[in-house]
């Protein structure tokens, strides 16, 4: 008993800790402790639970680090319906809201102005101090409950700080995605060949309604927190009630503040208008709101939205300037993309020179010509782009423009393949960026981690001539490492160990490393386990490789061609000559099977002696394959602890295989390493 007693006191004191540490690095931007120690209270965190699975709580530190896949986000009616804001756009409109309000209540009340953060809005409800649930705003009268997804966003606490919090009550705010994590999402998006996020506010839409919460952990989401409703009365302004949610823990914007009449919110926007700019996050303009509660209360609601509040947005800033030039860029993959040569200009407090035409299609469609004047918008994009052309201005010697057939950077051919909007360069082994581009991603962290080797270098190599493909890296000598600019003895010496270390990475990074157009790193494991040496998948048919969980006709296509080609292969096989690793290894080997060859899994709840991952590992391991959600299709369900009965049920419904970890382990024959 003693026993027990004292793993609990360990788990709730973990907890404090953690929260605290969690609050001061992710609110107050102000941590006390290392990374690593952090990590370190965590994992023991984890592993206490993991191993006590009645000691885990709904609002453990331990579940912000995701995990838990929500098959269908369970919709739920709002306590307090959400309603929208009137939008205004000028001056006149802030005039008129001011004077509607002082004919109602008799004089120009105190304002509270915010900014508009442009994200999704999220409701969360507290009781005891604990965070009970969050919904989206839906229709406004019910939303989706995303709680397991918002509890990975480390500035929404989970527990609350003090005690000075109302027993139950909702506040409500803007989960938003900070441009740094954007721009991160996006340049990884970009190397591993897919379509980029439109813009941060759809990137936050998209991964607060992923099924798999460890991804949204990983996505650093923040919110801000901007109305506090609650049965009793709190305090008598909005104002106050936000500070209250400060000190309970909440991070409330530093941004908000309290103005009187007309002139104040005036001020605030032009302020703003302009500072925009300089801010980590997007907003798409400022929200006033009447202070008082008891204000607010006479002013009332229209059937859409609150009298005592309104939104203002920005204008797009928009100007105007010359089109001088047409260029073309490509990219690492090859991809083409024309960019707008402008008359330098301001706009939005930098100075534009240049514009994405995103591809042919775009430039056809805005029929733009080179001295042509253009309309350049800074929208949601973070790059400006040309919305459209001032016709009366056009010189009338402009002719339309013609787009180019050969690579600007080594004048092979492009390609267009039917449904592709971009152009590509067809010349893979040659072209300069793409050949620049493969050196980066094959020496990159999941792949084969030569971290001593940075973009320069690359560009450096390849320039001289020294590497012109990745199997060149491993002729490198000393000497010519040397020989290049600004390169000292112990960066030499590190490069030549890095790619030396290298020869030990695993197949399926390997895999992953040298480059086949559409395959990622999980695809790689899938493919290295699945066919196990690379003689295997290069003779596989076109077959045997969709037969390959979550290899589609297109990738399939991608991998045939790339085997097809020549020169890829004599890179193969130089590569194996130098001692690169081709093939499983003994004990990955020993380690797998094809068992499972065939199955879908979905895998839910909680296990006494696996973590979920470590189930998923060993359902690919032995060549199954997960699915998030069950439907028809699912071979087997793992049933852990704590299951949601919907899911059981639905499982019940289809007929579907129920397995607990127990049996799950015996199928796969892995009893006594558990
Ligand atoms: S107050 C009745 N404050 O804008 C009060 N909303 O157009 C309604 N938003 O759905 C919300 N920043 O998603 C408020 N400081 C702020 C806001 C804000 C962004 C969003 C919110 C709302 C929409 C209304």
């Amino acid at each position: 008993m003693g026993m027990e007693n004292s793993l609990e006191n360990r788990v709730e004191e973990l907890t404090k800790l953690l929260d605290e540490h969690n609050y001061n690095y992710y609110v107050l931007a102000n941590p006390t402790i290392s990374d690593y120690e952090f990590d370190m209270l965590l994992q023991e965190l984890i592993q206490l639970e993991t191993a006590n699975p009645e000691l885990l709580k709904p609002t453990s530190p331990s579940q912000r680090v995701g995990g838990e896949i929500t098959q269908q986000f369970r919709n739920v009616k709002h306590k307090y319906p959400m309603l929208s804001l009137g939008n205004t756009y000028s001056e006149e409109d802030i005039v008129d809201f001011d004077e509607r309000i002082a004919k109602t209540i008799g004089d120009t009340p105190d304002y509270v102005c915010e900014l508009k953060y442009d994200g999704v809005a999220i409701a969360l409800t507290y009781e005891n101090g604990e965070l009970k649930q969050a919904l989206t705003r839906g229709d406004g009268e019910s939303g989706d409950d995303v709680t397991t997804n918002v509890k990975t966003i480390k500035t929404i606490p989970l527990t609350l700080r003090g005690q000075d919090y109302p027993r139950s009550f909702e506040i409500r705010g803007e989960i938003f995605m900070p441009l740094k994590s954007f721009l991160e999402i996006n340049k990884e998006r970009e190397e591993a060949d897919e379509p980029l996020l439109a813009n941060p506010r759809n990137a936050c839409a998209g991964t607060i309604k992923m099924m798999d919460s460890a991804v949204v952990a990983s996505r650093n989401l923040d919110c801000a927190l901007y109305h506090v409703l609650c049965d009793d009365e709190l305090s008598d302004s909005h104002y106050q009630d936000i500070d209250s949610a400060k000190q309970w823990g909440f991070k409330v914007s530093e941004y908000t503040e309290k103005v009187r009449g007309v002139a104040g919110i005036i001020a605030y926007i032009d302020k703003w208008n302009i500072k925009r700019e300089q801010l980590p996050f997007e907003i798409d303009g400022v929200v006033i709101k009447v202070n008082n509660y008891k204000h607010q209360k006479t002013l009332g609601f229209t059937a859409k939205s609150p009298r005592w509040a309104i939104s203002y947005k920005f204008k797009a800033q928009k100007v105007a300037t010359k089109l001088e030039a047409i260029t073309y860029q490509v990219g690492r993959t090859g991809a083409i993309t024309p960019v707008a040569n402008l008359n330098p200009v301001l706009l939005a407090g930098t100075t534009v020179k240049r514009a994405s035409l995103h591809n042919a299609d775009i430039i056809e469609k805005l029929d733009v010509r080179i001295g042509d004047t253009v309309f350049v918008e800074k929208g949601g994009e973070i790059i400006p782009k040309i919305v459209g052309v001032d016709l009366d201005k056009r010189p009338l010697d402009a002719h339309a423009v013609t787009y180019i057939s050969i690579c600007p950077e080594c004048n092979a051919p492009l390609q267009r393949l039917t449904g592709e909007a971009k152009h590509y360069c067809v010349n893979e082994q040659a072209c300069p960026p793409q050949v620049k581009g493969k050196i980066e991603h094959f020496i990159s962290r999941k792949a084969m981690d030569i971290d001593s080797l940075g973009e320069e270098t690359i560009a450096q190599l390849y320039e001289s001539g020294l590497v012109k493909s990745i199997a060149d890296l491993y002729e490198l000598k000393k000497e010519q490492i040397l020989a290049l600019d600004r390169m000292a003895e112990k960066s030499a010496n590190n490069l030549i160990d890095g790619i030396k270390a290298s020869k030990q990475v695993p197949f399926e990074r390997v895999l992953f490393g040298i480059g086949i157009r559409h395959i990622g790193e999980t695809t790689a494991k899938k493919l290295a386990f699945c066919f196990k040496d690379i003689d295997a998948l290069r003779s596989a048919s076109f077959d045997q490789l969709i037969a390959v969980g979550d290899i589609g006709e297109r990738t399939a296509n991608t991998i045939i061609e790339f085997f097809n080609n020549e020169t890829n292969n004599h890179i193969i096989e130089r590569l194996k000559s130098y001692g690169l690793c081709f093939h499983l290894s003994e004990e990955e080997l020993l380690n797998t099977s094809d068992k499972l060859q065939g199955s879908t899994f979905v895998v839910s709840g909680v296990f006494a002696n696996h973590s979920r991952d470590e189930i998923k590992k060993l359902i690919e391991k032995h060549g199954g394959r997960n699915v998030g959600s069950i439907s028809g299709k699912t071979s087997y369900v793992i049933a852990g602890d704590k299951m949601g009965p919907e899911k059981f049920k639905k499982a019940q419904k289809l007929n579907i295989t129920i397995l607990t970890e127990t049996e799950f382990i015996e199928m796969v024959g892995e009893g006594e390493n558990a």
